[in-house]
Parts: C-alpha cells; structure tokens; sequence
C-alpha cells in the first residue's frame, strides 16, 4: 500500500526545485496532485499531476483553486505551501522596500492565504495535513537576509498557531525546514554564499530536492497522525549545534 493512496494534494510552487520533487514523490506514494504555480511545469508524464495556476500572493485565485479541485476531487487532504523566494540578501537597512514587501507576501502571506483557504474544506472533512515550507534560516539568525528569515520565521510560528487553533478539526500543521538544497533558486544564486552554507552543513553537502521531499512525505502522510506543531528540519545537520 503507497504511503498516500486516496489523497488530494495541493503544492504551490511545485513546478520546479522542491515543489516538483515533492509532487513527483505524492504521486508516486498514490496521490492525486495538483501543481499550483506562476510557472507551468515542463515535462509531465504522470496523470495523477495536474496543473492549476496560481499566484500565492492573491486571495481570489486561491478561492477559486480551492473550489475547482473540491469540484473535481471532492476534497483536499494535503496543502504543501512550498512557494517562496530568497529575493534579496540585504540587512534590514538596506534591503529595498519593495523587495521586503515582495518577499513577505509570497513567503508569508502567501502561505497564511493558502491556509485561509484551504482550512475550511479540511475542517468540513475533520482532517487534512497541512505542510508549511520554512527554511533553515527560519530558525537560526544569518546576517542578511532580512526579508527571507522574517518571513520563514513566520512561517514556522504561523504553522504552531494554525496547529492549535485546528487541533480540535482533525487538521495537523506543521513546517518543514530545508537546509541547502540543489534547485534553481539556488543555481541563481551567488556561489560564494552556497559555499558558505555548506561549510557550515555538517554533512558537507546540499541535498538532493528529493531528501527534502521526503520530510514532507512524512509530515503529509498518515504516519505522522500523532504529530503537529512541529518544526522538522532536514538540513544535514545545520541547525543541530
Ligand atoms: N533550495 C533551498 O536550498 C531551500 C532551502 C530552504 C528553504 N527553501 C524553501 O523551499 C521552497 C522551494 O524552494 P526551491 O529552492 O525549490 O525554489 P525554486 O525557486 O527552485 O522554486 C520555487 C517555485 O515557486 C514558484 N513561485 C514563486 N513565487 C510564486 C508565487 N507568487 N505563486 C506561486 N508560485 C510561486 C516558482 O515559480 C517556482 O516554481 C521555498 O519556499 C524556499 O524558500 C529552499
């Protein structure tokens, strides 16, 4: 029996990095996915994914995304909100204001829309498995960065929030917390940073997204039923000393 037989999943910003690892491993584990992303995905050969555009950032396509997949699939088992972006490396006094607001509204508000919309149609169903993606950096400071590890930070206090609040619904909400993974966004990046990163990785190493999307597996999964408010780093030991 697949870890995810019977499920629905819905994951932002899963047409690439550690969205698409994740919806790829959902819907090996049995899962109906649903790709919510600004970008269409390339090169999907699995029926059991589909795309549906979305922009985190807006409210109304989140309400319509929510009803056309309660429409098709009669209901929602599993939110991945995995879209985010690093979007600007500067301290909090020389980040430009429109890249902090940008970076908040995708990483955070982003996600407290997804569970704003998602919420309802779990707690009709009394239960669903909320998986919030934070970051590392959402729990240990790094210089910089402001933008990114105040909304990842949020991320990881919102998903304790909502795991209370929803307790009593059958809803567990917890979040995820990669370390250095080899995606696009970090191909983006500057090499000196990523070197960085992994130097202090114990492991010496990124992940491969997949690693990632294994954490999420179990977090999204029937397995971890006695499990919520967590905060599950997967980070090669980043956080650990
Ligand atoms: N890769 C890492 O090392 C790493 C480490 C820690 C945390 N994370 C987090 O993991 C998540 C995925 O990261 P990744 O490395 O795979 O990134 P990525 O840039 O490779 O992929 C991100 C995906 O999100 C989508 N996206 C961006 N803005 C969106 C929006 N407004 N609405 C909908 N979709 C949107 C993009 O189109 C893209 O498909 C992010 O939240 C990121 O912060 C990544």
């Amino acid at each position: 029996m697949a870890r995810l037989t019977g499920k629905t999943a819905i994951i932002t910003g899963g047409a690439r990095g550690i969205g698409r690892a994740t919806a790829e491993l959902f819907a090996e584990e049995g899962a109906t996915v649903i790709i919510a992303d600004i970008h269409e995905p390339d090169a999907v050969n699995n029926p059991a994914i589909s795309f549906v555009p979305l922009d985190v950032t807006q409210l109304d396509s989140w309400q319509t995304l929510v009803d056309s997949v309660l429409a098709q699939h009669g209901r929602i088992d599993i939110l991945v909100n995995n879209a985010g972006l690093v979007g600007s490396y500067e301290p909090i006094t020389k980040i430009d204001l429109d890249d902090w607001h940008r970076i908040v509204e995708v990483n955070q508000t982003g996600v407290f829309y997804g569970m704003r919309a998602v919420i309802p149609a779990m707690q009709a169903q009394h239960a669903g498995s909320i998986v919030n993606v934070s970051s590392i950096w959402g729990i240990v400071g790094s210089s910089g960065v402001a933008a990114y590890q105040a909304s990842k930070a949020a991320v990881r206090m919102m998903s304790k929030n909502a795991a209370l609040s929803y307790v009593d619904d059958g809803i567990r909400v917890n979040s995820l917390h990669p370390g250095l993974a080899s995606t696009p966004m970090i191909a983006a990046q500057d090499d000196a940073i990523t070197a960085d990163v992994i130097a202090s990785t114990p492991m010496k190493r990124a992940a491969d997204p997949r690693e990632i999307a294994y954490g999420a597996l179990f977090l999204a999964s029937d397995e971890a039923s006695y499990v919520t408010g967590i905060e599950l780093p997967v980070d090669g030991g980043y956080t650990a000393p």
